[in-house]
């Protein structure tokens, strides 16, 4: 048996279909090239005499991309046949997927025929097909309901008539991994000229076992698998090319190799969810956002022991170079430490404490912690030298409210509190501080940014503050954006105060406003 795998891809064919994944002529040109770089060996660019649109990207496709074979569908019909053809005329190697259904469901209720009738169709378009091109593809569709002696006499007879693959689609997604396994086997054993075709999977996962499937196609002898990236695909999707090539890379007992540079899937996976607007669920194989991200203490501390205690996989094998370790609240010591060694942080074993401390504070509010958040953390060293510090901030705000804020400073180890009332909770809670520090101050400018995706991430504040024709920069960051505000502000004022203005000043200048 043949040890070569091809991987034939149907993202732009059978995972075009699914509603609101359409793409333009440019964006399929854009991930066929994705796909010819990832190294698939057929790419099923379209069914063109379904749109003008269909017959288009064929055409574009066929001229863009170099070496993978280029397919395009059709009907058991001559017309679709022929336009099949001519979308293919600018493809360096070309392929015409054409067939039938031939389940007792198909021939009785779809083409209201009988088993004779179609295995005639089934021959005859073939060889039209093979009349354009000499490589023909021949789907035998709802082959996993079809019983296996019929599907056999149709693959028998469209091999005599010059099909090249013979897929054998589990259109509906109803087998078993069993069941389409011993399918595959009966057709090795029991076709006569099996030898000249290529025996293709093309499993559905409307039972969650599209893949599972597909390997046991594999380990009966087909030697092509029809997949998409992501398992993009109608209803439960199709067989994920990325599980497939992981699977066959990580058992060398299949015995089988792809063309597959696996380094570059997570690439390609990330450009088609996003080009077709199909966000990938989280624990997705391979790909999703969770598929390499340790986040119990106990699972960090074994794979930072030694990755392959937890990981099956290396995620630079598919192209992904971060961490596995998420921080969380769980994480220990040890997880925070190896991620301070990759951002190549060193802090002594007392600052790493007091870090350690702060990241389980931040932990508690924001549930993962990235490298921009312990940039922050480690950078956040000037509480301790301020001389005026946010010791309280309470603020009351709302649709329909006066917005109240109520500050407690700490200013070289003396408190002092006011509560002043605003146009929003900052302006009140900067009031507050402007009645405890008589400052002239201006608001020059005051950009709140998010440091990443969620709304429990950390908000970034930078502020310039105007006091005697001189600017100063503030800077706070908090997951409460009201804190990182004003935070933001008590640095401006600090940097004043270092501005030849010290602390003891300070204090005069509050006494004095007291009287
Ligand atoms: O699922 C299926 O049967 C198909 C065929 C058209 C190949 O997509
Ligand atoms: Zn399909």
């Amino acid at each position: 048996m043949e040890n070569r795998l091809f991987i034939f891809d149907t993202t732009l064919r059978d995972g075009e279909q699914v509603p609101g994944c359409q793409l333009n002529s440019v964006e399929k040109i854009e991930v066929a090239k994705a796909l010819e770089e990832l190294g698939v060996d057929v790419i099923e660019a379209g069914f063109p005499i379904s749109s003008p649109g269909d017959f288009n990207s064929v055409v574009e496709i066929s001229k863009a991309v170099t070496w993978p074979t280029i397919c395009a569908l059709s009907r058991a019909v001559e017309k679709d046949i022929e336009v099949a053809a001519q979308a293919l005329k600018y493809a360096k190697r070309k392929r015409i997927h054409t067939g039938i259904g031939t389940s007792y469901y198909h021939i009785n209720y779809k083409f209201n025929s009988n088993q004779d009738e179609i295995i005639e169709r089934a021959i005859a378009c073939v060889k039209y097909a093979k009349s354009f091109v000499e490589d023909v593809e021949f789907y035998a569709e709802d082959a996993g309901r079809t019983e296996n002696e019929y599907l056999a006499k149709v693959i028998e007879a469209v091999i005599k008539a010059g099909a090249t693959v013979v897929n054998i689609p589990d259109t509906t997604g109803y087998c078993l991994p069993e069941q389409y396994g011993e399918k595959i086997k009966y057709l090795y054993e029991n076709v006569k000229g099996i030898d000249r075709a290529v025996i293709s999977t093309h499993c559905h996962n409307d039972l969650g076992m599209a893949t599972a499937n597909s390997i046991a196609g594999i380990t009966n002898g087909a030697r092509q698998v029809e997949v998409t990236v992501n398992g993009i695909g109608e209803r439960a999707g199709n067989t994920s090319l990325e599980e497939v090539a992981l699977i066959v890379k990580s058992h060398d007992s299949l015995k089988v190799e792809t063309n597959i540079n696996t380094k570059k899937i997570y690439k390609t996976s990330c450009m088609i969810s996003s080009l077709m607007n199909m966000p990938i669920q989280p624990n997705k194989a391979i790909v999703g956002r969770n598929a390499f991200s340790h986040s119990s203490g106990i699972h960090q501390d074994g794979v930072l022991k030694r990755r392959e205690n937890y990981e099956i996989i290396d995620p630079a094998d598919v192209g992904i170079n971060e961490s596995s370790i998420l921080l969380t609240a769980r994480s220990g010591r040890a997880a925070l430490n190896n991620r301070l060694e990759i951002l190549d942080i060193k802090l002594s074993k007392e600052r790493l404490d007091s870090v350690y401390e702060e990241f389980l504070l931040l932990a508690d509010k924001k549930k993962d912690i990235n490298d921009d958040d312990i940039m922050l953390l480690v950078g956040d060293v000037k509480t301790e030298e301020r001389r005026i510090k946010l010791d309280l901030l309470q603020v009351v705000t709302g649709k329909s409210l006066i917005p109240m804020a109520t500050i407690q400073l700490d200013i070289a180890g003396e408190k002092f509190s006011a509560t002043k009332s605003g146009n929003g909770p900052v302006d009140a809670a900067i009031k507050s501080i402007k009645s405890i520090i008589h400052r002239k101050t201006k608001l020059q400018e005051f950009l709140i940014q998010a440091m990443t995706r969620g709304s429990d991430d950390i908000g970034k504040v930078h502020m310039q503050v105007l006091h005697d024709e001189q600017v100063y920069y503030g800077f706070g960051a908090n997951t409460d954006i009201i804190t990182a505000s004003i935070e933001a502000y008590l640095d401006a004022i600090n940097k004043m105060s270092h501005n030849g203005r010290q602390v003891n000043q300070q204090k005069e200048l509050i006494e004095d406003n007291n009287k």
